[in-house]
């Protein structure tokens, strides 16, 4: 029987069959261990069950001396310093695919809010600004029709190119090592979905912006810094680009009186891409799946 930390309470019942196999010890909070109690819990633990809130970098690695596998209860693994567990022979899992469909779901909900304005016609309505149908109200754009650009077309970038397809617009994907401002100099939407790397952390900034049309949409839901903030927000206010619709920023919490929630245009959900009951019971399902076979 191995001894495992879990980082938080999972949905559904996949923590049970974890508890049947080996001893389980489940952080409590509704936020957080803090990087104190996240080594003071793990230290003596031969297998992790983290969320992409915890930082696993190599202190954290080498202050757990007997961990043997780290099982994230996310696709992403942009919080754990992966060579530090290489270099240990620490097994890494990830929760692939089930979150895929659901994820692009939500990037697809953001294309069309920002797209047809929903959260300004939704706040009009309840400040009592609805005063009647008109032929000039609240103009959007069509996506039928439009050039959807896919920033990294992996797993959940491939299906919202799908997604795009079935609408009826013209997609062209850009990957690792393809050139990226031309493809963004054509599109109408630009969705984010490369993972968090050394290459890909503020793939967005300044030059990229400016390489977009002014009316542009920009939707993310891969990780926050691969868009540089004070750039999207400069772009956003100077009307560089039409709009942008998030769920991931940086830094995530966004504070509420963050600057970029001040620039025009701007939809921002609390990364949510996976959530929804099935996928993230999933989710836990895998996660704990990995944990088990990692622990051997
Ligand atoms: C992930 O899995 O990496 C998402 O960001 C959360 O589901």
């Amino acid at each position: 029987m191995a001894s495992c930390f879990v980082t938080r309470e999972l949905p559904g019942t996949a923590l049970d069959r974890l508890r049947a196999e080996h001893e389980v010890d489940v952080w409590p909070g509704e936020l957080p261990p803090s990087r104190e109690d996240l080594i003071g819990h793990a230290r003596e633990a031969d297998g992790l069950l983290s969320l992409l809130t915890d930082t696993i970098d190599a202190d954290v690695i080498a202050a757990c001396p007997r961990l043997r596998a780290i099982s994230n209860y996310a696709v992403g693994s942009d919080n754990i310093d992966s060579e530090a567990a290489a270099a240990r022979g620490i097994a890494v899992c990830v929760t692939p695919d089930v979150l895929t469909d659901t994820t692009a779901d939500l990037a697809f909900a953001l294309m069309l809010a920002a797209a047809r304005r929903l959260s300004e016609g939704e706040r009009a309505v309840r400040a009592g600004e609805w005063r009647t149908w008109e032929p000039s109200g609240w103009l959007g754009q069509d996506v039928s029709g439009a050039t959807l650009c896919v920033v990294g077309p992996g797993r959940i970038g491939s299906a919202v190119a799908r997604r795009g397809e079935a609408f009826g617009m013209e997609v062209v994907t850009v990957g690792r090592s393809e050139p990226l401002k031309d493809a963004l100099g054509r599109a109408d939407f630009v969705s984010i979905h490369c993972p968090l790397t050394d290459e890909t952390r503020g793939l967005i900034g300044d030059a990229e912006f400016a390489a977009m049309k002014p009316t542009a949409v920009l939707v993310n839901t891969a990780r926050g810094p691969i868009v540089q903030t004070e750039a999207l927000r400069r772009a956003l206010a100077d009307g560089v680009i039409g709009a942008a619709a998030l769920d991931v920023t940086d830094p995530e919490p966004l504070p509420a009186d963050h600057p970029l929630l001040e620039a025009p245009n701007l939809l921002v959900v609390p990364h949510i891409g996976s959530a929804t009951h099935r996928t993230r019971e999933r989710m836990a399902d895998l996660a704990v799946d990995n944990l088990i076979a990692a622990l051997g």
